[in-house]
């Protein structure tokens, strides 16, 4: 019998596309990450005049050159900026075509408006793909855009951001109908895991790089997270469910695909 530090799988999200392997957000970062087979992929969407970019920090400087606020940039030239790794910023387009149905790809609506144009672009990607609304979750810290992305594309999956405790926990956000609620590691405890599940939410914790993390999060019974490392992550998934613990592994839906947690 293996030691195994999970007490279950955890879905893997791989965070900004697994930044800390990859570089964070950028289409090889994606395609990495779908290489080794992560569950999902999580990337953060900006609308700059009109274009969805995907990039996470409201001002340049660090993983893009230059210096200023991202919303003072042309989307033009911002698109022609060479990352330090050599990388170029891409479309919500190009990581839709590049993910298509080979992982969920949850969407970070960060920027202010972006809602509808994410909904346009999602729903016309669907559908000139002939693909499904299953592979989505669109999430935001901002829950009245997402509230807004209900209005426009209810079909598709919300996730629930908060960055601390709420005072009722995760009572008070019916309207939003979510899928998922995702607490940050730094304000996470079993009554707010508890009481997002009660409510029917899948609890999906940001970011969760280290093992004992890892294993804390398993205990504590949250279904995913979002991880830098996905890989790591990956193999303590894989070592739970050969250990002869598996059977205490099987409270997640597995895909006919051994290793892999589909979302549900
Ligand atoms: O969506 C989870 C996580 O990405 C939220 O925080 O700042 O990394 O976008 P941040
Ligand atoms: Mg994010």
């Amino acid at each position: 019998m293996t030691d195994t530090l999970l007490a279950k799988p955890l879905l893997c999200i791989a965070h900004r596309g697994g930044s800390q392997q990859f570089s964070e957000n950028t289409l090889a970062a994606f395609e990495e990450s779908l290489n080794i087979g992560v569950d999902a992929i999580e990337l953060d969407v900006w609308n700059l005049g009109g274009e969805l970019l995907i990039t996470h920090d409201r001002r340049l400087g660090k993983t893009l050159p230059g210096q200023g606020r991202l919303i003072d940039q042309h989307p033009q030239q911002l698109k022609e900026l060479i990352l330090a790794c050599g990388n170029r910023i891409a479309t919500l387009t190009e990581a839709l075509q590049l993910i298509g149905d080979r992982a969920t790809l949850n969407i970070e609506l960060k920027s202010p408006d972006c809602a509808d144009l994410v909904a346009d672009t999602l729903e016309m990607f669907v559908r000139d793909n002939d693909l499904s609304f299953e592979h989505y979750v669109v999430s935001s810290f901002d829950h009245r855009q997402l509230y807004e992305f209900k209005q426009h594309l209810p079909q598709v999956k919300r996730g629930i951001l908060v960055e601390g405790i709420p005072l009722h926990y995760a009572t008070g956000f019916d309207e939003l109908e979510a899928y998922s609620f995702h607490p940050s590691i730094n304000f996470i405890n079993a009554d707010l895991v508890s009481d997002a599940q009660r409510h029917g939410f899948k609890v999906w914790t940001y970011t969760v790089n280290e093992e004992d993390d890892m294993q804390l999060m398993s205990e504590l019974g949250v279904d995913g997270i979002f991880t830098d490392y996905p890989k790591r992550l990956m193999n303590l998934n894989a070592q739970c469910l050969s250990s002869s613990a598996a059977a205490s592994c099987g409270d997640i839906d597995n895909d006919n695909d051994q290793d892999k947690i589909s979302v549900s």
